[in-house]
């Protein structure tokens, strides 16, 4: 853990990997990696790119970049490097917060992130900070994954669930619950240029990676939820045992790709 400061695994920019769990953070990567290599597929990888992942987690995306670009390379950035693959050539980890840490002007060809941003207070400031980092005329990717489609499930128990995430977020972690929804208009405020962005929703039901990932997301964050009077240790208990069992389907996340090229003329 990078910052002792805030409930378990929460640091001040969200959680990190170690705390997260090689589980949770494999249930995130089977319920989105689909969606993120199809975003990518779509875009000019050519082989010898230079592109960086930032918060790349257990690293899929990242991986899966490696491999595509075979005579460039990949920095996959981590509070916590222990769960990124240290076995692919040009696929290079590094210990490295966003919120401080820095990158010359102009290093890469490419820039992804998944699910990182959203937990952050100021997200539009932390885009600023990276920006720079990225050659003009080259694509930035931000992907994120909203809980708020959950939160109106006819289902009161996944209804339930998403609502403590979202709480969870805002009240605890001090993150912004629009942020999901805004991320298209924020790649067109910080001066990006050919916006564009898909979204898919994930299903729950028996087996689904994302009811997985609410039930593991639930019980990593319940004893900072409970500290702070969100639900009751009877709730938590309950709805644990419902996601174990549950086989009804509905949707529950939705994942946002959004991306944008850097101007051409742009610093
Ligand atoms: C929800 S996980 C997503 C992991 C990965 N991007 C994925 O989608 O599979 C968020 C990751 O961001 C990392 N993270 C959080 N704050 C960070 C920071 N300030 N700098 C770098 N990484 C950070 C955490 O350690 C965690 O692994």
């Amino acid at each position: 853990m990078a910052d002792g400061s805030g409930p378990e695994g929460w640091t001040r920019s969200g959680v990190d990997a170690a705390a997260l769990g090689p589980r949770r953070l494999r249930s995130l990567e089977r319920m989105c990696d689909d969606h993120s290599f199809a975003t990518l597929s779509a875009l000019e990888i050519t082989p010898e790119l230079r592109c960086l992942e930032i918060g790349a987690g257990a690293g899929s995306v990242a991986s899966w970049l490696a491999q595509r670009v075979p005579q460039g390379e990949v920095v996959a950035t981590e509070l916590d490097t222990a769960f990124l693959p240290d076995d692919i050539a040009n696929l290079h980890p590094l210990r490295h917060d966003v919120l401080t840490d820095d990158f010359s002007p102009a290093s890469f060809d490419l820039i992804h992130s998944r699910a990182v941003f959203q937990v952050f207070p100021d997200a539009a400031s932390v885009l600023l900070r990276v920006l720079p980092w990225l050659k003009p005329g080259s694509w930035f990717v931000l992907e994120e994954i909203d809980g708020a489609p959950g939160v109106h499930s006819p289902l009161p128990q996944l209804s339930r669930a998403n609502a403590l995430i979202l709480d969870f977020l805002e009240r605890v972690v001090g993150g912004d619950r629009q942020h999901c929804r805004r991320v298209p208009m924020l790649l067109d405020q910080a001066g990006l240029v050919e916006v564009s962005a898909s979204y898919r929703a994930h299903a729950v039901g028996a087996g689904s990676p994302a009811q997985d990932l609410i039930r593991l997301s639930l019980a990593q964050l319940e004893p900072g939820a409970l500290r702070s009077g969100l639900g009751t240790e009877q709730e938590f208990g309950e709805l644990d045992a419902w996601l174990d069992g549950n086989e009804a389907v509905d949707y529950s996340f939705v994942s946002i790709s959004a991306w944008a090229r850097k101007p051409r003329g742009q610093q």
